[in-house]
């Protein structure tokens, strides 16, 4: 695929390579209103390359997120165990670091961002792409990092790859409270559970490559191991999947947008901010995905919840 590099035409999109597999800061484009065909061509392209985009200086509204996330994709609801919070926009997740806090009133919860994960893998169809909009962030800190699921595969030996070809994992959306939370925060987590069993490695559905599907935040088990197995090997695949090598990091600004595929993409929100003076909002959409299919031409199949809808 040709990839526009930094030095072309200033009026074209400008894709700028962050890293060797994964990350690009794209320019040249306005995303507040409707894009050519084209550009949306252009971008569907580099997306799938670079697996995570990057644009700055767009002061966007969730109207006009809404609108951009639909050029790529149907949107889902905001989130499928929390909901939204605005019935203007029931696309929209907004995210703050006082969240929990303020919605549940827990005692003791951990922090609103959880550890690395692909977007509500426990669904039996998780959201193809997540759209994450930098609204108002802090000066320094509160970074984003992303880990290449095809790099972390490629780099497995060719004797653990067959291993992990044929595997399957559990994916539970267990929330990320601490101790004593409160009874209205695990009512929520209860009334909507979601399970779901997944292969260890996923068919990207439009390259057709392979990627670790480990997300670290949701995968329990591996089916069909022993306990002790089972938490060996997650250990050490869990590691491998956030090695730096495969990572990229954002440093965001204000009106930033970040836009990743959560197929071959997982990431990892900031716990700096928390006891930091700063505010963090950021606002995000999630495009509806299909049901991941391992290398043995096997789907996922699903445990508990129900499959994610499109907001029409
Ligand atoms: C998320 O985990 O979906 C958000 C990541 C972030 O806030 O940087």
């Amino acid at each position: 695929m040709a990839v526009e590099l930094a030095e072309q035409a200033p009026e074209t999109i400008v894709i700028k390579p962050l890293a060797m597999t994964i990350g690009a800061e794209v320019s040249g484009v306005d995303l507040s209103k409707p894009l050519p065909g084209q550009q949306v061509g252009e971008l569907r392209a580099a997306f799938l390359r670079w697996k995570v985009l990057f644009f700055r200086n767009q002061p966007l509204d969730h109207a006009q997120q809404v609108a951009f996330s639909r050029q790529f994709g149907e949107c889902t609801p905001a989130h499928a165990v929390y909901g939204h919070q605005d019935d203007a926009f029931p696309e929209v997740y907004s995210i703050d670091r006082d969240r929990r806090n303020k919605r549940y009133k827990g005692e003791d919860l951990l922090h609103p961002w959880s550890g690395w994960h692909a977007d509500i893998t426990p669904a039996i169809n998780p959201p193809a792409i997540s759209i994450l909009r930098g609204d108002k962030m802090p000066p320094y800190g509160g970074d984003t990092q992303f880990s290449d699921m095809v790099a972390a595969y490629n780099a497995l030996s060719p004797n653990m790859k067959e291993i992990v070809d044929g595997l399957r994992g559990i994916h539970r959306y267990q929330g990320n409270a601490g101790v004593n939370v409160s009874k209205e925060y695990v009512e929520t987590l209860n009334k909507n559970l979601i399970i779901s069993e997944h292969p260890l490695v996923r068919v990207h559905p439009e390259t057709g490559e392979k990627a670790l599907y480990v997300s670290p935040s949701f995968l329990e088990t591996i089916v069909g191991f022993t306990p002790t197995e089972s938490e060996a090997m997650l250990a050490m695949l869990k590691t491998h999947a956030a090695r730096p090598d495969f990572n990229v990091r954002f440093k965001w600004d204000d009106h930033a947008l970040a836009m990743w595929d959560n197929r071959q993409v997982l990431h990892l929100g900031p716990k700096d901010i928390v006891a930091s003076e700063f505010d963090r909002e950021i606002h995000r959409t999630t495009l509806m995905g299909d049901i991941p299919v391992g290398p043995d031409g096997r789907q996922s199949t699903p445990i508990e919840g129900n499959p994610i809808k499109p907001v029409n």
